[in-house]
């Protein structure tokens, strides 16, 4: 009952304030979009991995204190901002959200307005870099005054079983199938060792490697990440084709070649399972899922101001 009380209560503070809108900015700003898009792109070119850099930090962002940019902001005095919490080990592309900014200012006059368009809207352009679906980003949220590294462990954790995972994303007024369809965004990106150490060392007191990894995979991932304390930099791509938005992340869940336990744990409720394996034998199936769940998930708005500079409250 408390549990339920408290995911109730965080989800209807979340979702108060204005609805968001897709043409918000078409009279004050209407080549905003066009603006970000460019930003986006011209990273990518120097560096592939910007939309991955991208879509984490905007998952990040969405599950502490809603979408409000609160990911943004830099630690201040005794304040440690999430960016600097243990979950942050590979956020990056932080430099993409000031370009885009910088960009939108010297185009529009008055620009420091439209600050709260950054990495939500970035984020819906993911698909132009690396070939995923494109949709129309809901627009206008309100960037948040808090950040604390204390609350990115809100996030979910890469050891995490099924009953965890749909929890967590209960609280934030997500369903199984959101969680099985955002899952897919493990189709883009690096891992470090330390996020899947738990399945290929010591997995337990009788098996030092999880059984639900299949072993020549295992073998591989061993090799990589030979001890449990590695290099920090160590680690592998999600999958083999990880600059690529694609379905490849559920063909490789059937075969037991996900890096995590939360990845794998799709398999252990019937309602993701069956999801699991539609989205394996259908790119399109996944791809408008996945479009539907970003809204969704991008729609959880929290914050209270217009921010002039990203990184800093007014
Ligand atoms: C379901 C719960 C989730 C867990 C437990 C989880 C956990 C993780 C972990 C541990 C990493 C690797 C970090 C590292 O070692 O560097 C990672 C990477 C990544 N995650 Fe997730 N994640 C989840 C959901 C999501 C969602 C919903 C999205 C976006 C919609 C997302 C997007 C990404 C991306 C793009 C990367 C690669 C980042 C990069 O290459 O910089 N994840 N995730
Ligand atoms: C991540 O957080 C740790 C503290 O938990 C900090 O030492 C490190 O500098 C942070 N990394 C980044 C990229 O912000
Ligand atoms: C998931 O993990 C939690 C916490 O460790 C545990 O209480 C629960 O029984 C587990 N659920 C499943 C389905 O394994
Ligand atoms: C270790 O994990 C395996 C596979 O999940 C399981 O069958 C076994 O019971 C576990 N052992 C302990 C001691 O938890």
């Amino acid at each position: 009952m408390a549990a339920l009380l408290s995911s109730l209560l965080i989800f209807s503070f979340l979702s108060l304030g204005t609805p968001l809108s897709s043409n918000y900015y078409q009279k004050t700003c209407p080549n905003a979009e066009s603006i970000i898009r460019k930003a986006v792109t011209d990273a990518t070119k120097n560096d592939k991995t910007v939309p991955a850099g991208l879509l984490r930090m905007h998952f990040h962002d969405c599950f502490v204190r809603g979408c409000d940019g609160s990911v943004l902001l830099n630690s201040k005095g005794k304040n440690k901002a999430e960016k600097d919490g243990p979950p942050n080990v590979s956020l990056h592309a932080f430099y993409v959200i000031d370009n885009a900014k910088k960009a939108l200012e010297s185009a529009y006059f008055l620009a420091p307005v439209y600050a709260h368009l950054r990495v939500y809207d970035v984020s819906g352009l993911i698909y132009m870099q690396s070939g995923g679906p494109s949709w129309d980003v809901p627009k206008g949220r309100k960037d948040g005054r808090t950040s604390k590294a204390s609350e990115s462990t809100q996030l979910p954790a890469p050891t995490f079983n099924i009953s965890q995972l749909q929890q967590s994303f209960s609280q934030r007024g997500l369903s199984l199938e959101d969680l099985a369809a955002l899952s897919g965004a493990h189709t883009l990106g690096f891992s470090h060792c330390s996020s899947f150490n738990n399945r290929i060392h010591n997995f337990n007191s009788t098996t030092d490697i999880d059984p639900s990894l299949q072993p020549s995979f295992a073998a591989s991932l061993r090799r990589v990440c030979p001890a449990k304390n590695n290099a920090k930099t160590a680690g592998v791509p999600m999958d083999p084709s990880s600059t690529t938005f694609d379905n490849t992340y559920y063909k490789l869940i059937l075969q037991q070649k996900v890096l995590f336990s939360s990845d794998n744990a799709l398999l252990g409720s019937p309602k993701t399972k069956s999801l699991v394996s539609k989205f394996a034998s259908s790119k399109d199936a996944f791809s408008k899922a996945f479009v539907k769940s970003m809204i969704k998930m991008s729609s959880i708005t929290g914050g209270q101001e217009i921010r002039k500079d990203c990184r800093v409250v007014n």
